[in-house]
């Protein structure tokens, strides 16, 4: 059985941490006793996330990009001296049909949705193996679970993330990093207003609240549990 880690007084690295699932995973763990290190791109947005979570640390952040990630870890490490948690939580979806969507525009969410949680979990292993180990929670999505037309390339990356974070799962238990998934259904935030390309009517859909995939994080950093699904319910 796999270990996981105390929130209290852990190192939490959070991406897309200026709205949505990720802020409120922010919040959560900050009223719970972790130590934050908040990154995504707007700037002005993730320094009000952070003004209200003393010593919490914003870290504009374009997970896409290699520099950014390597200087996003090397702010955490600077400021606290080690990483024990990292929340891939940024991401953005794609929804058309699968005939219908643009290559450029798969290629920018598989950047955004797998290359990047990739890069981001290649950077902390080194500081979580330094610091005798860690948890890893990468956030997918429901629609890799139920077929789901018009989401397609969208949960194609997921997917893909699925399989990663399975396989890290194995590779890294004998380092005490133990690699989580949260799964969430249609939840309340932007996410549906911002997406690369195409529209989904979710309006009259059950939703998960941010709060309630936010627990879930939590949840399987304390336990190390491979998995939560959080599913909407109807209110
Ligand atoms: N909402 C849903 O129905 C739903 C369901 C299942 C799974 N999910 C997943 O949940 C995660 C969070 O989404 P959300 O619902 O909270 O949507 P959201 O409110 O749109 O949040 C997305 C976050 O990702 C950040 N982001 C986007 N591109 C980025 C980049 N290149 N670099 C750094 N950060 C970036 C955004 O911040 P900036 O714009 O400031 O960079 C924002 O904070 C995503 O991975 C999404 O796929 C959502």
């Amino acid at each position: 059985m796999m270990c996981g880690v105390k929130i209290d007084g852990s190192v939490l690295v959070v991406t897309g941490a200026s709205s949505g699932i990720g802020e409120a995973i922010a919040r959560l763990a900050y009223a719970r006793g972790a130590r934050l290190v908040l990154a995504a791109r707007r700037a002005a947005l993730l320094s009000s996330v952070a003004a209200l979570l003393p010593g919490a640390v914003a870290v504009p952040t374009d997970v896409t990009s290699a520099s950014d990630v390597a200087a996003l870890v090397r702010r955490a490490v600077e400021k606290f001296g080690r990483i024990d948690v990292l929340v891939n939580n940024a991401g953005q979806g794609l929804h058309l049909p699968v005939i219908d969507v643009d290559l450029d525009d798969v290629r920018a969410v598989f950047e955004l949705n797998v290359l990047a949680p990739l890069a981001l979990m290649k950077a902390v292993v080194p500081v979580m193996r330094s610091g005798g180990g860690g948890a890893i929670v990468n956030v997918s999505s429901g629609s890799t679970r139920r077929v789901v037309p018009g989401v397609g390339p969208y949960a194609a990356t997921k997917s893909a993330l699925n399989t990663l974070t399975e396989v890290a799962r194995a590779e890294l238990a004998p380092d005490n990093i133990a690699v989580s998934l949260v799964v969430p259904g249609i939840t309340k935030t932007a996410f549906h207003d911002v997406l690369r390309a195409g529209s989904a009517d979710v309006a009259h859909a059950p939703k998960c609240t941010p709060e309630e995939v936010a627990e879930a994080v939590l949840a399987v950093i304390e336990s190390g549990q491979a998995e939560i699904v959080v599913s909407p319910v109807h209110r």
